[in-house]
């Protein structure tokens, strides 16, 4: 039996009393947003760096030792299973003079080792051997390793805060109880990576995030039929702490949505978690897509499919069709980054307009703003009872 995501007795997101769009509005951003150098470092610092963040599925590193490199934002980590099943991670920087410690990922590792000079690390980072130590300054090489990262696992999932431990909260806080509720019911932990397809483009790593945090696109771009644009337009939007969610009814299912309620089987679960992450969620597969900043104009872009773990070959030749679908379609948005990238730096180029629909877009900048100016990105939504009359 292949299992089948269902509402359950989360929250209606869709139906009588649930509003289609949160009282956030249309709203404009300036160009130099997506364009300058030394905001993108700040953003480095202040955002990314202080968010938690996916590195790779708890399955890429199963046993002992077993370890992954992960690298974006100018920054390199390297995350190891430890005997306890636990996770272990630290800067993967060479203290002695600044080389990357490991270079790819592996199995069983109990220490690594620097080949430069041959400095060995254990799997906290701590600084363990030293050719040669008496030739060194003794209290400099004193309790010396390299900075820690703070992992945990969740939806099958690892993710790091780069920035180092208690910087971010615990990551379910920062997840929040909708969205871990929401998301947490298409059961990614039970679902296998089939693919992870892998892009560079050369737009700002917010274009990516912006490019899958709304539906006002699939018609122009994707070609979608009129018919189901207009039931998209049925879609509603909400924002969560620093996480926004989108729910677009499947085509063709509009009616039995409004009867039954349940958005997890019958609709598109679009669930953006601040600041790199967009799942999007359908009762066959679910896809992450993933913006990995490079540069302040170079990302890398990731789309990852996971689908239920199951030999039914029905289901498997299914999900791969929808896949398959999948991938054209974001072949579409990855095409038209080339013309985005090609004006980028236009004079003519100094602002991007909004619309209301387009407000998961205007609230993700707007928590990087408040984290830019040193805030936690939180208290951000608008209003939420005003936005909703009472239900009859
Ligand atoms: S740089 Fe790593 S051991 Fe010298
Ligand atoms: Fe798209």
């Amino acid at each position: 039996m292949v299992f089948k995501p269902t509402r359950g007795d989360l929250p209606a997101r869709f139906g009588p009393g649930i509003p289609n769009v949160p009282p956030i509005g249309p709203s404009t951003l300036d160009a130099d947003v997506y364009r300058d150098p030394e905001r993108f470092e700040q953003e480095r610092l202040r955002v990314l760096n202080r968010s938690w963040q996916i590195i790779c599925r708890s399955s890429e590193i199963p046993g002992p030792g077993d370890h992954h490199v992960w690298e974006g934002h100018g920054e390199s980590i390297v995350v190891t299973r430890r005997k306890d099943g636990g996770l272990a991670g630290f800067h993967n920087v060479c203290q002695h003079r600044g080389t990357r410690i490991v270079v790819e990922n592996g199995v069983g590792a109990r220490r690594f080792t620097c080949r430069w000079h041959n400095w060995a690390y254990d799997v906290e980072g701590r600084v363990i051997g030293v050719p040669d130590r008496p030739d060194f300054d003794r209290a400099t090489l004193n309790g010396l390793c390299s900075p820690a990262v703070e992992l945990d696992e969740w939806g099958g999932w690892v993710w790091a805060v780069l920035a180092g431990p208690g910087v971010a909260g615990p990551l379910l806080d920062w997840i929040g109880p909708e969205l871990a509720g929401d998301l947490g019911a298409f059961r990614m932990e039970d679902m296998k990576l089939v693919e992870k397809v892998e892009w560079e483009v050369d737009v700002n790593w917010k274009v990516v995030i912006d490019a899958f945090s709304e539906f006002y696109h699939a018609q122009a771009l994707h070609q979608i039929p009129a018919a189901d644009v207009k039931d998209a337009r049925q879609a509603t939007m909400d924002v969560f702490g620093r996480n926004g969610m989108m729910v677009v009814p499947l085509m063709g299912v509009l009616e039995e949505l409004r009867r039954t309620l349940d958005h997890t089987s019958l609709a598109i679960c679009n669930y953006n978690l601040f600041p790199s992450a967009v799942f999007n969620c359908h009762n066959v597969h679910t896809q992450l897509f993933r913006s990995v900043p490079l540069g302040v104009n170079r990302t890398r872009f990731e789309a990852w499919e996971l689908q239920y773990d199951t030999d039914d070959e029905d289901y498997q030749d299914l999900a791969e069709m929808l896949w398959e679908g999948i991938k054209a379609v974001v072949q579409q948005d990855v095409d038209e980054w080339v013309n985005v990238a090609a004006v980028a730096r236009s004079s003519a180029y100094r602002q991007n307009i909004f619309n209301e629909r387009e407000c998961l877009i205007t609230h993700f900048h707007r928590v990087c703003d408040d984290m830019l100016a040193g805030g936690d990105g939180l208290g951000l939504e608008p209003e939420r009872t005003m936005a909703r009359p009472p239900r009859s």
